[in-house]
């Protein structure tokens, strides 16, 4: 059986942890943010500047991403006639009708193997590359998300997994097509919502669409079979009438389990 130590914690648990300075941040300025997000349908004439949007995708990139891998892509549809045809493939909603922009949020699983040979040859090119991020990239990526081809490693990585797993902790997915595409929306959705959040942070609003036509956006898009649309999201100034009632949250108990 192939012996991988995933984590060595070892060194960390046994070396005097001394604290490291962070940043000084607004949490204030933070919670302001979030809480004046809202998911809005309708938007002014008002459009967002070229540099607002660039930001806010720039914050998009910062989210983090499963073993830094970065599947996703921000697909921004600028020209008239696509956007047009994006609002009737996001089903005509008003959040996409009347939005000033429209970026989508693609998931592409099927992008680890060529992000992976990138990292490496980034990490090769680095004569100061640590040697755990080499082995990460060089191995491990390899033995968590290959599934051979024709899915060949699958039935193969289920026993090992399964086996391992009896005796001591053991990652169990991905396998299969589907939890690599759950892997994948995973990381682009966090993206999204700091795009969000940048948006409102730059006093416009946004709207969240999983309500899409989405073989069609991915044939606009050109994009292939195995690539997952997220959401598209909007981009613009709220209307009057365009938030949709205050917000509304079920008790936090329903949600927040300690244990
Ligand atoms: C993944 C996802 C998909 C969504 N799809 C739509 C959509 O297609 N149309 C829409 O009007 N709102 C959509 N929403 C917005 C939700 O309805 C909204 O977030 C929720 O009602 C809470 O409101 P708030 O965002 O203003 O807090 C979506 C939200 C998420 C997270």
């Amino acid at each position: 059986m192939v012996k991988v130590k995933v984590f060595d914690s070892t060194e960390a648990r046994s070396s005097k942890r001394k604290p490291l300075e962070a940043p000084k941040t607004d949490a204030a300025a933070f919670y302001e943010v979030v809480e004046s997000r809202r998911s809005v349908r309708v938007y002014t004439d008002e459009p967002v500047p070229e540099p607002v949007m660039r930001r806010a995708m720039d914050a998009a990139l910062l989210a983090p991403s499963s073993s830094n891998l970065q599947v996703w892509e921000i697909h921004w549809v600028r020209s008239n006639e696509k956007k047009e045809k994006l609002a009737k493939y996001c089903l005509g909603q008003p959040a996409a009708v009347t939005a000033q922009e429209i970026v989508v949020f693609v998931a592409r699983p099927d992008r680890w193997k060529t992000n992976n040979e990138h990292m490496l040859s980034i990490l090769k090119a680095n004569p100061d590359a640590p040697a755990k991020a080499l082995q990460y990239f060089g191995t491990i990526t390899k033995l968590i998300y290959s599934q051979g081809p024709f899915g060949m490693f699958r039935p193969f990585k289920y026993l090992w997994f399964s086996l391992r797993g009896i005796q001591k902790p053991t990652p169990r997915e991905p396998i299969h097509l589907g939890q690599m595409a759950t892997w994948a929306h995973k990381t682009t959705a966090l993206a999204a919502e700091n795009f969000m959040l940048a948006v409102r942070a730059e006093g416009f609003d946004s709207c969240p669409m999983e309500g899409l036509d989405s073989k069609r956006v991915k044939s606009l898009l050109g994009l292939p079979r195995r690539a997952g649309i997220t959401m598209a999201v909007s981009v613009g100034k709220r209307a009057e009438g365009g938030v949709y009632g205050p917000r509304f949250r079920f008790d936090s108990k329903r949600a927040i389990h300690e244990h």
